[in-house]
């Protein structure tokens, strides 16, 4: 699909024209909204009329989502504008779906419901450089304490407002984690079995982008902030054609035993994982074969600005050293937990054939 990218130049003369013809639109945001004055003043002036929507959590439910798609209907909306991280984006994603299916969506009727593609019009505005969620076709919400993974093309957005002030007020360890999390989406797509030519070439932009923008980013300057969307953001169209592989399903068990952001338990995982691939490329899953894996293990290499895979692997590390992120320790009942908590199911895109006693080993490697 053709998604086209605004900027926030010129007081948002772009989105004031997004506005201009639509009836009404729903707000979806988070908390983050409410630092970013100067698109709450543009808001303030803007005359088509807005309901605000934001009631809903960080891994969000798919109740919040019923009640988006309510007021949604209730209030006559004809259009979306997201504002925020990525739970706030997949929550908008999802009322766009399901506004366009019957019933009221409750007991989880909209989960089950055939998909019809949705032609509301949704701008989104992320305010995180990470999830790249703006550029996928998936979405997650939680129904009855499980995790839904939801996919439809029609709901990526149309179009995606970057604003490098988005990220002024974003706390150094959030800023730290999303940034991490949008190397690991470009990293684990680059070595994917379903990579593509096209999907290979975001990722190279994507890593290029956070090590470019690395200091800058980091430092809160206008042009690292600006990067490091774009980055996220070519992270995300990667992984929107080739999903994650395995250190992004070993990753989830991290954050909910120790409370690490996501990001910052995909790198634990991918810093661990680009080494250990190395030792183990006979153990090949990738259709392509062994020497297509070795190859691109050392084009990744290539892509983090080393010769190859190994220096690679290395400098993954040091990024990791660099950003002085804890590596948390795990008790044998954890590691117990760990090693059983990852579907292999998921691990069908790793290029690596991981069994539960490799799967022990890395996690070993990967906390203290
Ligand atoms: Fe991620």
């Amino acid at each position: 699909m053709n998604q086209s990218i605004i900027s926030a130049d010129n007081n948002f003369i772009e989105l004031e024209r997004w506005f201009s013809n639509k009836r009404k639109v729903l707000l979806v945001c988070d908390s983050s909204i409410k630092f970013l004055s100067e698109l709450n003043n543009k808001l303030e002036n803007i005359t088509t009329p807005i309901v605000k929507f934001s009631n809903f959590q960080p891994n969000p439910l798919y109740d919040s989502v019923v009640e988006g798609v309510k007021l949604f209907r209730a209030e006559q909306c004809d259009s979306i504008f997201a504002v925020g991280g990525g739970s706030a984006l997949d929550v908008a994603k999802c009322i766009k779906l399901y506004s366009n299916l019957p019933g009221d969506g409750t007991d989880g009727f909209w989960l089950k419901t055939q998909i019809n593609p949705s032609d509301i019009p949704f701008l989104a505005m992320p305010t995180t450089a990470g999830t790249g969620s703006e550029a996928t076709r998936y979405a997650v919400v939680y129904f009855d304490g499980v995790k839904q993974s939801i996919t439809s093309e029609s709901f990526i957005p149309d179009i995606v407002l970057m604003d490098p002030n988005s990220l002024k007020t974003l706390p150094l360890y959030q800023r730290k984690a999303t940034m991490c999390d949008a190397l690991c989406h470009a990293i684990e797509s680059f070595w994917s079995v379903n990579s593509t030519e096209e999907s290979k070439a975001y990722s190279k932009q994507a890593i290029q982008g956070v090590l470019e923008n690395f200091d800058g980013y980091l430092n809160n300057t206008d042009a690292g902030n600006g990067g490091m969307l774009k980055a996220a953001h070519m992270a995300g169209k990667a992984i929107n054609i080739t999903q994650t592989t395995a250190g992004h399903a070993m990753c989830y068990k991290i954050t909910s035993l120790f409370g690490c952001a996501h990001g910052h338990a995909a790198i634990l995982c991918d810093r661990i994982l680009y080494s250990w691939m190395l030792q183990n490329t006979n153990k090949c899953i990738d259709s392509r074969g062994e020497d297509y894996l070795v190859n691109t293990l050392n084009e990744l290499g290539q892509a983090l600005g080393c010769s190859d895979a190994l220096l690679g692997a290395e400098k993954l590390a040091s990024i990791f050293e660099k950003l002085d992120l804890s590596i948390p320790v795990a008790s044998d009942s954890q590691y117990e937990e760990l090693k059983n908590s990852v579907n292999p199911v998921r691990l069908k895109n790793h290029p690596v054939f991981l069994d539960v006693d490799s799967i022990d080993y890395l996690y070993h490697q990967i906390l203290k």
